[in-house]
């Protein structure tokens, strides 16, 4: 016997929106009899007809988060994920690993696929994007810049009509300090005049006026965030950095205690800074992830479009980073000094006082010693990064 079709009753249409920790209940029970109607879940019999939105406890709805599979980006999917909120995550995995996500719908795919984005926007409900899928090494574009800007605006371009196709008007956007080039004095403010030098930070910047410019044409509502260095891993010990090849300073330094014979490269000595060597601002973790719960209520609230520097407000040197790391794991770091790599400017620090004003998030796990020590715990248990598991829970297997 066939469904009786919602438009041949006179049905009752109720919105029912589920904000409670129950709502996965619920859901269970109402979905034996779903249909997909376009972008709407319906739920319907002869009496009446519901159309069931499901809103996590903080008023968000479903989320999409590309390049989830990556760094920063698995260390967000954990932290929506604990706060209940429903993630689908896209991604290619080129550089992402699948093992970093921890829940949540997976879909391998590029965002440079139309085809998969529409299913994805047809399908799912989803309310608001985290964008972070990109190329992301500042050394890495000065060679190869042409990829840069294809995957990091091209394709960006891409998930932007769909998004706006289907009427999604909310998108946190992972940007970067790199966007900054050499500023005038530090902390770096989010008005000083941008002026990136090298095609990474081109890249993130153009992004960034495409968001203002969608925000006059369409209506976008965005919040760029700028990260300055990524660092740490989750405590938990589930999840960390891996990248291949690895070239960011922390990773390294650590990585090279764990092989022998490696050195760890110091890019520059003549610096205009007090020990010759670059100076960054080195965020935890689990700090950025933080700030993109913010930013995604904020977005839900109604807040206007922003552009917010994330960051520690503290710098450090290549060498004090060297010397914290020597405390943290006892042991001492062999070095090498090399000539400067391309691209690099010589101070990045944030002032994230307008974050703080407006978004209310400061940073919670801002001594460096924690952000070198959480990441020490991750490689010195993942040697091989997420291999490491892999090839753990096959000796496991044989004995
Ligand atoms: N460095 C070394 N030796 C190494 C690795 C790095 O001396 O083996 C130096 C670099 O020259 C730089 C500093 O350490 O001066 C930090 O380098 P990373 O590669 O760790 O990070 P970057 O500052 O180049 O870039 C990172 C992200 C970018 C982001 C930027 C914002 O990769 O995406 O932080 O500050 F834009």
């Amino acid at each position: 016997m066939s469904r009786p079709s919602p438009s041949l009753e006179t049905p009752l249409l109720q919105h029912i929106t589920l904000r409670d920790k129950e709502a996965p209940q619920k859901i269970r029970k109402l979905q034996r009899c779903f249909v997909l109607t376009g972008k709407r879940s319906m739920h319907y019999n002869r009496h009446s007809l519901v159309s069931l939105e499901l809103i996590g406890e903080s008023g968000v709805g479903e989320i999409l988060i590309t390049g989830g599979a990556g760094y920063i980006g698995s260390h967000i999917v954990k932290r929506l994920l604990e706060k209940g909120m429903q993630i689908i995550v896209l991604d290619n995995l080129q550089t992402g690993h699948r093992e970093a996500i921890i829940g949540g719908t997976f879909i391998q795919g590029d965002i440079g696929n139309e085809r998969i984005l529409s299913e994805i926007f047809g399908v799912h409900e989803i309310d608001s994007v985290i964008h972070m899928a990109a190329d992301c090494l500042v050394g890495d574009s000065t060679k190869d810049p042409l990829k840069y800007f294809n995957n990091n605006v091209s394709k960006g371009i891409k998930l932007l009509g769909v998004m706006l196709k289907h009427k999604v008007k909310k998108i946190v956007f992972s940007s970067s300090a790199a966007v900054y080039g050499n500023p005038p004095r530090v902390p770096i403010e989010e008005d000083f005049p941008p002026f990136p030098i090298n095609p990474y930070g081109e890249t993130k910047l153009i992004f960034e006026k495409l968001l203002e410019g969608c925000k006059v044409a369409h209506g976008l509502q965005y919040i760029s965030l700028r990260y300055f260095n990524a660092a740490g891993a989750d405590p938990d010990g589930r999840i960390g950095e891996d990248h291949h090849p690895e070239t960011h300073l922390i990773p390294t330094v650590l990585r090279a205690l764990l092989r022998k014979g490696r050195k760890v490269p110091i890019y520059g000595t003549d610096y205009d800074t007090p020990d010759g060597t670059c100076i960054r601002d080195y965020i935890h973790i689990l700090d950025i992830a933080e700030a993109h719960i913010s930013a995604l209520e904020a977005l839900h609230a109604g807040v206007e479009s922003e552009i917010f520097n994330l960051g520690n407000g503290q710098g450090f040197s290549v060498k004090q980073i060297i010397q914290a790391a020597s405390k943290v794991t006892g042991r001492t770091i062999p070095v090498i000094e090399t000539q400067r790599r391309p691209g690099d400017p010589p101070i990045l620090v944030a002032s994230s006082e307008k974050i703080e004003k407006k978004l209310g998030w400061s940073p919670r796990h801002e001594k460096l010693d924690e952000i070198i020590d959480t990441a020490w715990r991750w490689h010195r248990t993942h040697p091989h990064g997420f291999r490491s598991s892999s090839l753990k829970k096959g000796v496991a297997r044989w004995t």
